[in-house]
């Protein structure tokens, strides 16, 4: 029996800063397809989480380990998201579009439901947390599944934060973290014009030492989590 976080997107960038820096002890589990460094402590489930068969067993072994756990502190984070393929919609290839769609908004969905009824009824302390992004309220061209993905995700945390008042009593919540110096800005920064007519903005951003380190933004974040957030919350680390 201890604490559990399961981190989704723990390989790389800001999930695997969180999964770092979790501030209590607990077993941390990561949901990726390339997995955290072997030497971080942080377990691995392989899973693409944008292919809708996977998806089962994922739920199983969330459950699974909850179970054994019984833990009375508990999260799962959604951090694992992608913006490829950028680049118009009407324009971009079909399955690559699918896949993004699936995983960003989709694959969160499905994960917090499983981890809804894995802690339902167990007292403690649980904490479900979708990594969002300012893009989910501001329109940008080159991003159209990537937007509505983390937008979904927003509002789903809103009902499902709802439902949780009623009864559940996990705090649901949705953080958005800022500009993160990571893989995903690194690839945006080579975007064309054409597919991401912003793309000046960030490089910019980039070369005036704007962007905040994942280690930042995660401590930052597991600041924000442990202040207990009201369920139902949509919030931008940049507020804080
Ligand atoms: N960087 C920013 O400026 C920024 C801003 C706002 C929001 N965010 C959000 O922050 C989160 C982390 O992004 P990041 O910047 O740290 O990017 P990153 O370094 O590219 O990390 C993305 C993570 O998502 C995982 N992932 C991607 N596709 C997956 C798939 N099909 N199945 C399972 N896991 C998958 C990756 O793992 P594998 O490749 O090993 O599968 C990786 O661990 C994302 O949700 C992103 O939308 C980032």
């Amino acid at each position: 029996m201890g604490n559990l976080v399961i981190v989704t997107g723990a390989s790389s960038g800001l999930g695997l800063s969180i999964a770092r820096q979790v501030p209590f002890e607990a077993r941390v589990v990561d949901i990726s397809r390339s997995g955290p460094p072997p030497d971080s402590g942080i377990e691995h489930i392989d899973a693409d989480l944008s292919e809708v068969g996977e998806w089962p067993e994922v739920a199983a072994a969330v459950r699974q380990m909850v179970k054994d756990e019984s833990p009375e502190r508990s999260a799962l984070i959604h951090a694992a998201g992608t913006l490829s393929p950028m680049g118009f919609a009407g324009e971009v290839e079909d399955l690559p579009y699918a896949a993004n769609i699936l995983l960003n908004s989709a694959s969160g969905q499905f994960l917090g439901h499983a981890y809804l009824s894995a802690v339902a009824g167990r007292k403690g302390d649980h904490d479900l947390v979708m990594v969002s992004s300012g893009a989910a309220s501001t329109p940008y061209q080159g991003w159209s599944s990537y937007g509505a993905g983390k937008a979904a995700l927003n509002h789903w945390v809103r009902h499902a934060g709802e439902e949780q008042k009623l009864r559940g009593g996990v705090r649901v919540s949705a953080i958005a973290p800022g500009v993160i110096d990571t893989s995903m800005q690194t690839e945006i920064r080579k975007m064309p014009e054409k597919d991401f007519p912003r793309v000046e903005r960030f490089r910019d951003l980039h070369d005036e030492g704007k962007l905040v380190s994942p280690d930042e933004a995660a401590r930052r974040f597991w600041q924000v989590v442990e202040s207990g957030l009201e369920t139902g919350s949509v919030v931008d680390l940049r507020a804080y």
